[in-house]
């Protein structure tokens, strides 16, 4: 018999390696995959001992179109059935758009949008016949705020993903699968060094940068509850609540203040 798994992108740090930690408190067995393998057998062996869950990972580039259909074999081959599947690996390019090449562009494209489509179109059709399941896009606030001066493609793909969450939402929930779109702002990870925007986060005031444990576990609650769109803490509840009612032009002006790096003109 198959075992139920969740399958958690981008799981050696940050916010994935936090929602593992989560999940496997709450019990869940777990496949984590990143392209960094000692980070993924270290964290496969803690939570093994902490929580005495099974856990086995797989070492992927998400930016290699193949990855997807290795992760699914990889699944399939040892019985494990994917019923959560957390999409939340990702990066930024912190280039302008004229100055990155289409490779660059394609890559990005890919890690955080194209492999959680396969992703999904994979796992899929075994929750639709078990009538259950559960999907998490990490997606950000960026998808809803004006675009950034840099990382030109970021939020439009953030945006992106929100609607492919809700789509699914629409053609599934019948059948008992949600899925749901995670829009953290600001938050204390390795993605601001590893995308070379570390000076845009030291900028931000401190109230705005949220703890990764923290949006971890509001993440999970609200997929295990079946949220269709969550943004996770009051900060950002409100920030998005701005978004959507104030103008623009003033918002515009609001975030420049208190993101800087974000709508610096190069
Ligand atoms: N931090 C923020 O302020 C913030 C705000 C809103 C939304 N988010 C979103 O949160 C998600 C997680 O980011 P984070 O903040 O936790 O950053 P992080 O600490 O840098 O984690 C990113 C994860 O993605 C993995 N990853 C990156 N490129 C990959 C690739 N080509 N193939 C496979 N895995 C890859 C990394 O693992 P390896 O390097 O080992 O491959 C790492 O595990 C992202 O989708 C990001 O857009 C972050």
């Amino acid at each position: 018999m198959n075992d139920s798994y969740a399958l958690v992108t981008g799981s050696s740090s940050g916010i994935g390696l936090e929602i593992a930690n989560c999940l496997a408190q709450k019990g869940y067995n777990l496949v984590l995959t990143a392209r960094r393998e000692n980070k993924l057998k270290e964290l496969t062996n803690e939570l093994i001992t902490n929580y005495k869950v099974k856990v086995d990972y797989i070492s992927c580039d998400l930016s290699d179109p193949k990855s997807p259909n290795k992760i699914f074999d990889f699944c399939e081959s040892k019985g494990y059935f994917i019923d959560l599947l957390v999409n939340n690996a990702g990066y930024a390019i912190p280039s302008t758009f004229e100055s990155t090449s289409m490779e660059d562009e394609e890559k990005f494209i890919r890690v955080l949008g194209i492999s959680v489509i396969a992703l999904s179109k994979f796992f899929i059709p075994k929750m639709i016949k078990n009538k259950h399941g559960k999907i998490m896009i990490v997606s950000s606030v960026a998808a809803f705020a004006p675009p950034s001066s840099i990382q030109t493609l970021y939020g439009p793909i953030k945006t992106f993903m929100n609607r492919f969450s809700e789509s699914i939402n629409i053609n599934y929930n019948h059948i008992g699968i949600t899925s749901t779109a995670v829009c953290p702002g600001y938050t204390i990870t390795e993605f601001h060094s590893s995308s070379g925007v570390q000076d845009e986060m030291d900028r931000v005031p401190s109230f705005l940068k949220k703890s990764a444990k923290r949006i971890a576990k509001e993440a999970v609650e609200a997929t295990l509850k079946g949220k269709q769109v969550y943004v996770p803490t009051k900060t950002y509840k409100l920030i998005v609540f701005l978004i959507k009612t104030v103008p623009q032009s003033i918002f515009s002006l609001l975030s420049s203040g208190l993101a800087p790096g974000r709508y610096d003109k190069k």
